[in-house]
């Protein structure tokens, strides 16, 4: 019997492959769900090694019947909801002069309209159940800064950062609890895409001396990598108090103190 039955979106890679993966190696049972099949795949293949029931599920969460689609396919091949986990994103970083529909859209749609329709249609499934359940979103340090080439990311998230509060209180009733995780700098391809734009938008082309200066920035004066962040996931997933709720956990090295 597994620990939980678990739904991890934005699985293929970066910090929702860590996260499944960790999760599989605490004995949970890992829906891996990401527009990269191949990748979740790959990852799912992973976390069968410690527990045969993990699975991936192509998903496009830009759609409409994306999100409550992949829930009901976890579901289905787990036989129950006990954690979701949401990663995926999109990340588009453009000059805020020459902003365009396209980034707001991916934005608004993967970040905010995805991870609200998957929390409920995973709060429905796990209060059917009557069992509680954990519901984590991963937010970002980016929600509470000036980010003027970032500025459809960073309103997405400000967005998770309010959905993390209210689903939070909607579920409460049910033993449901909703966190966020806002984690530190990693490089992941999310990441690396994003600083190549920054760093061309500034007018440099010396990537790796502007990137030194953005983890001089971070108070720890380091960055974190993906394995470190899906210790604080499994922590909010499993481990923290089934009492705490609507809390969002900072763990950025100090980047997100303010
Ligand atoms: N990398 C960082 O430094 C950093 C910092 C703060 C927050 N975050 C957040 O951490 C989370 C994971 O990011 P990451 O850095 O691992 O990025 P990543 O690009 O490595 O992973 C994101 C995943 O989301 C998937 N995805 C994107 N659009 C999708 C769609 N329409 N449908 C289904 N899946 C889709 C991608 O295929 C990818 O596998 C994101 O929510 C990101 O905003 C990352």
């Amino acid at each position: 019997m597994a620990e939980a039955a678990v739904l991890v979106s934005g699985g293929a890679g970066g910090l929702g492959a860590a996260a499944a993966e960790a999760l599989a190696a605490r004995g949970c049972a890992v829906a891996v769900a990401d527009l990269d099949l191949d990748g979740a795949e790959r990852v799912a293949e992973a976390c069968r090694a410690r527990v045969p029931a993990s699975f991936a599920i192509g998903v496009d969460l830009s759609t409409a019947e994306g999100p409550a689609r992949m829930v009901e396919a976890e579901a289905d091949g787990l036989g129950g909801l006990d954690v979701l986990v949401q990663c995926a994103a999109a990340a588009p970083a453009e000059a805020f002069l020459a902003m365009t529909p396209e980034a707001w859209e991916a934005a608004l749609l993967v970040n905010v309209r995805a991870c609200a329709l998957a929390t409920a249609a995973a709060g429905r499934i796990m209060k059917a159940q009557g069992r509680g359940g954990r519901i984590v979103h991963v937010t970002s340090a980016a929600a509470r800064m000036a980010l003027p080439d970032y500025a459809a990311y960073a309103a997405s998230k400000a967005a998770v950062d309010s959905l993390t509060r209210s689903a939070a209180v909607a579920l409460a009733p049910w033993g449901i609890s909703v966190t966020s995780l806002s984690p530190g700098m990693m490089d992941t391809p999310l990441q690396l895409r994003t600083e190549e734009t920054f760093a061309r938008l500034a007018g440099r082309s010396d990537l790796e001396a502007f990137r030194a200066e953005r983890t001089a920035r971070i108070p720890m004066g380091r960055r974190t990598d993906p394995a470190e962040m899906a210790a604080a996931i499994v922590w909010l997933a499993l481990d923290a108090p089934a009492y705490m709720t609507a809390a969002r956990l900072n763990v950025t090295g100090g980047l997100d103190k303010d």
